[in-house]
């Protein structure tokens, strides 16, 4: 299938939408009616791609619902990636599997890039401007299950060869563009979520833990040391939607999208968008849109809860 390029808007904008953990499972009602919100925030927002940030299905029907989980992807038209979560293929199947049926769907832009050779399905989708030059570019990791090393236990961490060639790949782009910014997604958040949360002002809702690696593999700090990326967003903690700054990077969540995973009743499922400028490469806009009709464009401020202790 011919891969499309994905190109800013004649008015210099690209609009991307976040779905995370929609958490397909039993094809019941629940589900459907995840489908159908989808199928709404997709109608009023158009966005340019959309990225699925893992835990779109679960159990062990992963492979049949899949195609039902993505249908409104399908229905719209619309380029879209997917990362995995810990759950996708908890159950039933491989990766490689669950990846090979999604490179088979229309609009699907993702790929899986071996020279990363940990995890499956790392990619870097370049956004390009006037004269064809990179401006922005969408990055999907693999996050991992659980961590392989038993001493540690908990969540899996993105590995240092991931983190090599998210450095190359960085290093390649800045031969043919001189000029562009990286906004990374990731299913299970890098440890300085819990830095940004506790030092820095956050705006959104904190309700849920900080399921991130115990240990850190050092991927912040190689993107505050690339120089491009200025965002990294992620899945996992359903009840978490809020995102703050941290040493000139913004790290936050997405809004959860579905309706089989754990929740909270008084917590409405969304999408997280994402408005980037071709003009503007140091920052972008974020929103979320609700399944009760609302927009959360101006979120609560969070105060830092605590002060460096720098000794
Ligand atoms: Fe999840």
């Amino acid at each position: 299938m011919e891969k499309r390029e994905l190109k800013f808007r004649q008015d210099g904008t690209f609009k991307v939408m976040q779905l995370t953990d929609i958490h397909y499972t039993d094809d019941d009602e629940t589900d459907h009616g995840s489908v159908r919100q989808i199928r709404k925030w997709l109608a009023a927002e158009k966005p340019d791609l959309v990225m699925v940030t893992g835990d779109a299905v679960y159990g062990t029907d992963n492979l049949k619902n899949i195609g039902k989980a993505m249908a409104p992807l399908i229905e719209a038209g619309v380029p879209w990636s997917f990362v995995f979560g810990n759950h996708d293929v908890e159950h039933h199947s491989s990766r490689k599997e669950l990846f090979g049926i999604l490179e088979e769907m229309p609009g699907f832009v993702g790929y899986h890039d071996p020279a990363a050779k940990d995890g499956y399905g790392n990619h870097m989708l370049p956004i390009r401007g006037r004269e064809g030059k990179v401006r922005w570019v969408i990055a999907g990791i693999d996050s991992g299950n659980r961590n392989p090393l038993q001493a540690v236990g908990g969540y899996q961490y993105v590995s240092r060869r991931q983190i090599a060639w998210y450095e190359n790949q960085i290093r390649d782009l800045e031969k043919e563009s001189e000029a562009f910014s990286v906004l990374a997604f990731q299913h299970m958040a890098v440890p300085e979520i819990q830095d940004v949360w506790r030092y820095e002002k956050c705006y959104g809702v904190k309700r849920d833990g900080f399921g991130c690696p115990l240990v850190n593999s050092g991927q912040f700090l190689a993107a505050l040391e690339d120089g491009h990326t200025k965002g990294m967003f992620f899945g996992h903690d359903h009840v978490n939607s809020f995102w703050g700054k941290l040493y000139g990077i913004t790290l936050g969540y997405g809004r959860i999208s579905g309706r089989g995973g754990y929740g909270a009743e008084d917590y409405p499922r969304g999408a997280r968008l994402f408005v980037l400028k071709e003009d503007q490469l140091d920052d972008f806009e974020t929103y979320e849109i609700l399944d009760n009709g609302n927009y959360v464009r101006d979120p609560w401020g969070q105060e830092p809860r605590a002060i460096r202790d720098e000794g």
